[in-house]
């Protein structure tokens, strides 16, 4: 119709979804308590900007991997340059390591990160195009005690919250003394076989290992028999490995060996490791990561070896929530949005009830107040929505008295309290 413009209305994007409160309270509460063990041994946070230059990714994760062929969100700036919004944290932080010289410091270099990365998926139940990873790093050091360290911590993390249904596998991927002659021994066996359809044969050139990880009955009987990595280690790998799963040992973690588990980038030498958890269907993999000595020179950089893994925030409140029972919810307390809400009632009181506010915060309580004037009744549904324990009334009267109205919100009990004392007493409560 002349005149008239069609309003249009937004969602957001596809594959992608929004956090809001409350269910954000226990969203940031996951997430701190995942890093807590990280954080006991002396990794510290750091932030890689979200996008970089496209060729780092390149470079770093390996063009035939399935997400830099696939699956990056790349665009050319107004400057010309082609950027990617980063699909996973370690290029990055590998690059901002050699940027700022930590090769020449402290090592390991122990780091931690948590934000956005973006893979242009098919969106399914766990698996989104933006999703929140949360990371550690360790580089500089090539030592198995310090692989062993990083798959501690996240084991501990997911024993810390509570999580009895996820599973460590590991496995160790070699390196290039020892890969390429097993990549051609497997070649050879594969090429044996009358797999079903040119991707998969197309994968035997490209990438063999993903074929190993094929989920078909079908295929999965072919690979009977095939060769597996962990029998044709150099001895520096075995050597390697052994000690890595010794130390885990000693630490009472349990693991189980995965010698056809394949980490989707092509990065990692030796040491290979993936949590999954029984309960999330297809995208079972809660987290994951290895060794990556190798990528530092891949990306210009000095030799750097590191260690590293990163969890995936979604799959981990969807395991949570899997594993959860009404009477026996998994995971960490959230921490009250409110303790503490004041209602007042009249102009006067007003004035004070800000001020009270702002003084019960100042002592560290979390609190809230009515605004909008919106009456007794309907400040008090406002009182109890908010989840405190606790609302002071103040009516103009209560004011002349110089006392407050002190209710319990779960008794229902009510009882004046001086105004002077007021602050001193909600905090000791
Ligand atoms: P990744 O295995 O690609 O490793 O991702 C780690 C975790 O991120 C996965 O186990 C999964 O929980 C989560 N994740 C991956 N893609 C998606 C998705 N589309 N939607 C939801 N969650 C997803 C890495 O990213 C390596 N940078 C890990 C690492 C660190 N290796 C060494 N250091």
């Amino acid at each position: 119709m002349a005149g008239t413009t069609e309003q249009q209305r937004f969602a957001a994007p596809k594959g992608t979804y929004d956090v809001l409160p409350p269910d954000s309270g226990r969203w940031l509460a996951v997430r701190e308590l995942l890093l807590w063990p990280a954080r006991r041994a002396g990794y510290g946070y750091t932030e890689a900007p979200i996008f970089e230059d496209t060729a780092l990714f390149q470079r770093g994760m390996g063009e035939a991997t399935e997400v830099v062929s696939k699956e990056m969100y790349t665009f050319t700036d107004k400057g010309d340059r082609s950027i990617t919004l980063r699909p996973e944290g370690t290029a990055g932080v590998v690059r901002l390591a050699i940027e700022h010289g930590l090769q020449n410091g402290q090592l390991p270099a122990k780091l931690w990160y948590a934000g956005p990365m973006f893979r242009y998926e098919r969106p399914q139940a766990g698996r989104y195009r933006q999703f929140q990873q949360v990371g550690v790093e360790a580089l500089g050091v090539d030592d198995p005690a310090l692989d062993a360290e990083v798959v501690a911590l996240g084991s501990r993390a997911f024993g810390a919250l509570g999580l009895s249904k996820v599973e460590l596998l590991l496995t160790s991927l070699g390196d290039p003394q020892c890969r390429p002659a097993y990549v051609a021994r497997l070649q050879e066996f594969l090429q044996g076989l009358p797999l079903p359809d040119e991707d998969t044969r197309r994968r035997v050139a490209l990438n063999p290992l993903r074929v190993l990880d094929d989920k078909r009955p079908e295929v999965l009987e072919m690979l009977v028999g095939a060769p597996v990595l962990t029998d044709h280690l150099c001895d520096d790998c075995r050597a390697h490995y052994d000690a890595v799963r010794e130390y885990l040992h000693e630490l009472g973690i349990a693991w189980k060996e995965a010698p056809t588990l394949v980490r989707g980038l092509d990065y990692y030498r030796r040491t290979a490791f993936e949590w999954q958890h029984s309960g999330l269907g297809a995208q079972s993999a809660v987290g994951g990561g290895g060794r990556y000595d190798g990528l530092s020179e891949a990306i210009g950089g000095p030799p750097l070896p590191g260690v590293g893994w990163a969890l995936g925030m979604e799959r981990i409140l969807l395991a949570l929530d899997a594993e959860s029972t009404d009477e026996r919810p998994v995971g960490p307390p959230v921490p009250p949005r409110c303790d503490v809400y004041v209602v007042a009632l009249g102009a006067a009181a007003k004035k004070k009830a800000v001020v009270i506010v702002d003084a019960l915060r100042a002592e560290r309580l979390n609190v809230d107040m009515s605004y909008g004037d919106r009456g007794l009744k309907g400040s008090m549904k406002g009182a109890d929505r908010s989840g405190a324990h606790t609302a002071l009334v103040l009516g103009d009267r209560d004011l002349a008295e110089g006392v407050v109205q002190v209710k319990d919100l779960k008794s229902g009990e009510q009882r004046s309290v001086p105004l002077e004392s007021l602050v001193e007493e909600l905090v000791h409560r």
